[in-house]
């Protein structure tokens, strides 16, 4: 197939279009490199020995878009572009509903009129806002807390209504749950700018000596050691995830939602213990208020992922922790 990945250089970007070359795909990626580097480019060609076509481009700018869409063709789309810090989106919210959904809408109109049949799009579990249950299947409640979630949440409604009127399209909506961990290459990672704001890269420079001590966001919480619960899913595990998800969208039309976890949470003291251990050496953290808008506990059912798609995760904490302090050694000076 030939496949275009918007927001190709960033994290899940970047290990998806690896998987994708790997199974013998042809990729073009975009990205305006806002929050990612175009050196990640030579990082995937070293890995697969692939060459692959990158624009520089903004899904803001609807004449750098088409660009692409009248040098290419497209069998698919896969939408990863967008912003994604959470607490920035409460501060500076129209920048994010600027970016997101206009920026989707941008996409859309493009693939409407080049006829392009297949969308995948990275939506969030942060969609199902604090469940009253867990797991949480696909059709659980939604609601947001953030401008950030919001966008989320507005964009996969969008697709329902494009879908409504273009119904020879098929569009996977892939709610990932906590995607962390690194290629085991240590060639491509997670790489936020400045301080990290979620927990594995943060862990990770507490690790390298580069940040002083974790700050556990509260141990008060209604779970077996006081700290919150995620389902924390390997990169490389979710990436093939999309390719599961552009063979669905191959054999069909409609809109397919899955959950991309493990269906097993980890607290914060877990995942700490977890790295402790990769790393070889303690690591210094300190309780510290709950962090506003966060959630005791979160994790996926994906029975319907592995049902539909065939897929399930398979790398387990130790690993994404390995894989994570290999990424990290490796990248001290970023
Ligand atoms: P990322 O920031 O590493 O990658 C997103 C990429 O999009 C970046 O390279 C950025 O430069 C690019 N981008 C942003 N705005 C753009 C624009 N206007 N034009 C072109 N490129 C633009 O983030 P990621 O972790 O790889 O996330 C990918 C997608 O998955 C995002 O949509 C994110 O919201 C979603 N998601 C991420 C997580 C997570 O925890 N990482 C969880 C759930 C959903
Ligand atoms: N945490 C700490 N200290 C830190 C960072 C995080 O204790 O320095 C705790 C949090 O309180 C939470 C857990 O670690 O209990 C995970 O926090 P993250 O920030 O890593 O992840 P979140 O679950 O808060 O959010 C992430 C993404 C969102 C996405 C959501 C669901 O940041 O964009 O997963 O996919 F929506």
């Amino acid at each position: 197939m030939n496949i275009l990945l918007s927001g190709g250089t960033g994290y899940i970007g970047s290990h998806t279009c690896t998987e994708l070359l790997n199974a013998g795909h042809s990729v073009v990626t975009f990205d305006n490199l806002s929050n990612s580097e175009e050196k990640v480019n030579d990082a995937v060609v070293r890995i697969t020995g692939k060459p692959f076509k990158f624009y520089l481009a903004d899904m803001l700018d609807m004449d750098a878009l088409r660009v692409i869409f009248e040098e290419n063709t497209f069998d698919a789309v896969i939408h990863f572009a967008g912003l994604k810090a959470v607490g920035e989106s409460v501060q500076l919210p129209l920048k994010y509903y600027h970016n997101n959904i206009t920026g989707t809408l941008n996409l859309l109109s493009l693939i409407e009129e080049y006829h392009v049949k297949s969308f995948v799009f990275s939506s969030s579990a942060t969609v199902y806002g604090d469940p009253a249950s867990l797991p949480i299947t696909e059709d659980f409640p939604l609601g947001t807390t953030n401008p950030y979630g919001s966008t989320k949440l507005m964009i996969e409604q969008i697709l329902k209504d494009f879908y409504a009127a273009n119904s020879g399209v098929s569009i996977s909506i892939l709610r990932y749950f906590n995607p962390v961990g690194a290629h085991e290459s240590g060639e491509i990672g997670e790489n936020p700018k400045g301080i990290p704001n979620n927990l594995m890269p943060y862990i990770a420079k507490v690790a390298a000596g580069q940040l002083e001590a974790l700050n556990v966001f509260g141990d008060r919480y209604p779970t077996r050691d006081g700290t919150g619960i995620r389902d924390y899913i390997h990169v490389v595990d979710l990436a093939i995830g999309h390719l599961k998800a552009l063979e669905k969208n191959a054999d069909t039309t409609g809109v397919h939602i899955y959950n991309l976890g493990t269906g097993t949470g980890y607290s914060v003291l877990e995942v700490l213990r977890a790295m402790e251990a990769a790393c070889g050496h303690t690591i210094p953290y300190k309780i510290a208020p709950p962090r506003s808008g966060d959630i005791a506990a979160c994790y996926a059912d994906p029975g319907k992922a592995q049902k539909e798609l065939g897929w399930a995760a398979e790398r387990d904490l130790k690993q994404m922790c390995e894989d994570a302090w290999r990424w990290q050694k490796k990248n001290l000076n970023l």
